[in-house]
């Protein structure tokens, strides 16, 4: 198809960086906008620069502890194609946040620090990949560094994530002694300089171009490469789109060595908005009709005012600036008067955006994370996930008087995403879960700065708790009668149950069959 939308559709690629702290995540986001012309915005990127820490009071959790709460969205363009890269905060603590982001995109680059392979975080955040079949470009950093033998690392990443690899590159040398790579997709030596790349093109592993250019090293690299080319499988198309095949680059961020390389592999093998899953049908990004769905909520920088940002991931169509969009949800009609792309430093006003694209829209609490838009069809997205709480705790106010208030914040950070909120059914105080236990820091601090309510928060009895589903009405009846004091209602009236061990959970699903207990409820 040849309409506007499907030629948009197509040039966009919409992605995250994936990755355990300090694997190099920021410095990579920093240099991908360099090489995307966005030059000046390079320095702007970073959480932990000067640039966001005056923001606001309830920031200063960020700042003492050096991680962003916020995360951005980052356009740039390069050879005719348009990248959003979604940033996702990188603390463990905020994995939720993280996770929602990962709804979001289209592809993922997996940044693994060469000395030390895969970590936890790189793990976990694999794991939400793979529930998603998210296609993974994975870029070893840090090679500049002394690191870790490469063939190993290629293993471990088949060993540990179950995960085929295709080398998209092979390195030249090692730490002090790293020179660059062979490209292996276009045969070709990247050789390490001063300021970036040189390219130099080989007609294969006899060129002599290696014995002149890389003397020391052309023997070990021929043998090397033979081994790889004969021991991993080809690139697949197929198998990468499935999330089953990851294409390995190698480089140094801090030396902005082998991120055109990267670039160039994703603008090759990521794809373009793909078809998405909604309850009635799915959506071809082609559809002349906007669709799209909230995965992030943000409130505005300044805690005076309740004014919030919602992040909308384009789905289908064209969005343009002023049109009114339905809120599935509610049936809601919602303006989009001022729609906001986010270059990393400055918001700017939008006229239209595509699918792939993401936009801010203002507004006054009326936008929830899960929240479908569209142009009037009632039709709601899946795949924002909420995860259940690994800490539940209890608000405990100071003063009873401002327990009104109390209530409306907890009301407002929970449609944010801030925390969960859960009212038991037996009518005693509501509690709140966090999946990390900053989140609850956090929660105290805005609670406190926003509404004016100091709070504390005490512990409850349970340790965990599953949303509850199943086709018999009565069962669930029953179950909530019988275990009345052990079941609440989320923010969106869903039905939980809290147990207060592992041990009761398994027992409750043993004693309770015909009933489902999830621990990830897909948010509509
Ligand atoms: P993150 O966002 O994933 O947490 O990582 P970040 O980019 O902040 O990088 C973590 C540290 O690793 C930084 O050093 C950064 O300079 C360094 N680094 C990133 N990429 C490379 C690379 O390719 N090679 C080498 N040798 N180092 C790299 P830092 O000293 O912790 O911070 P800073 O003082 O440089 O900001």
């Amino acid at each position: 198809m040849n309409t506007p939308v499907a030629t948009e559709a197509a040039r966009r690629r919409t992605f995250a960086i994936i990755a355990h702290p300090d694997a190099g995540k920021t410095t990579l986001t920093e240099k991908l906008l360099l090489k995307g012309g966005a030059i000046q915005l390079a320095g702007q990127v970073r959480a932990k620069g000067e640039g966001r820490r005056t923001r606001s009071d309830w920031m200063k959790i960020e700042q003492e502890r050096g991680i962003s709460v916020a995360t951005s969205v980052m356009t740039f363009e390069r050879d005719g194609l348009v990248f959003n890269l979604l940033d996702t905060p990188g603390h463990e603590d905020f994995s939720e946040d993280t996770y929602r982001t990962l709804s979001a995109v289209d592809a993922a680059v997996m940044v693994l620090d060469a000395a030390k392979g895969i970590e936890s975080q790189t793990r976990k955040l694999f794991e939400v990949c793979r529930l998603r079949d998210i296609p993974i470009v994975t870029f070893i950093n840090k090679m500049d560094r002394e690191g870790r033998d490469p063939l190993d690392l290629l293993d471990e990443i088949e060993k540990t994530l179950a995960l085929d690899v295709t080398p998209a590159a092979w390195p030249i040398g090692a730490g002090r002694d790293f020179r660059g790579v062979m490209d292996l997709r276009e045969p070709s030596l990247r050789l390490l300089r001063e300021g970036g790349d040189l390219h130099i093109p080989i007609a294969g592993l006899d060129d002599p171009a290696l014995d002149r250019e890389i003397p020391q090293h052309a023997a070990t690299l021929r043998e090397q490469v033979e081994l790889v080319q004969g021991g991993f499988p080809e690139f697949d198309a197929e198998a990468f789109l499935h999330g089953t095949l990851t294409p390995v680059f190698f480089g140094s961020a801090l030396r902005d060595f082998g991120v055109g390389h990267l670039l160039d592999g994703l603008a090759a093998m990521a794809p373009p908005p793909g078809r998405r899953t909604a309850d009635a049908r799915t959506v071809e990004p082609s559809e002349p009709k906007l669709t799209g769905f909230v995965f992030k909520v943000q409130a505005n920088m300044d805690p005076q005012h309740r004014d919030r940002v919602a992040f909308l991931r384009i789905c289908s169509g064209r969005l343009e600036k002023g049109m009114r969009l339905a809120q599935v949800r509610t049936g809601k009609q919602v303006p989009v008067n001022a729609p906001l792309f986010f270059f990393a430093k400055d918001r700017q006003v939008a006229e239209e955006a595509w699918p792939g694209d993401v936009v801010g829209i203002a507004n006054h609490g009326t936008l929830r994370i899960g929240d479908t838009l569209t142009e009037g069809e009632p039709i709601n997205f899946r795949g924002v996930p909420s995860f259940a709480p690994e800490h539940l705790r209890r608000p405990r106010l100071e003063d009873p008087m401002l327990a009104k208030k109390l209530k409306k914040a907890l009301e407002e950070l929970a449609d944010e995403g801030v925390v969960q909120l859960f009212r038991p059914l037996d009518g005693s105080p509501p509690i709140v879960g966090v999946v990390g236990l900053l989140q609850v820091d956090v929660l105290g601090s805005r609670v406190k700065a926003e509404y004016g309510v100091p709070v504390g928060f005490e512990n409850v009895q349970w340790d965990m708790l599953r949303w509850v589903t199943g086709e018999d009405r009565a069962a669930i009846e029953r179950f909530t009668r019988i275990h009345r004091a052990d079941c609440a209602e989320d923010h969106d009236g869903e039905l939980v149950a809290l147990f207060t061990s592992d041990w009761r959970r398994r027992r409750a699903e043993e004693e309770w069959p015909m009933l489902r207990f999830h621990a990830v409820r897909e948010q509509h």
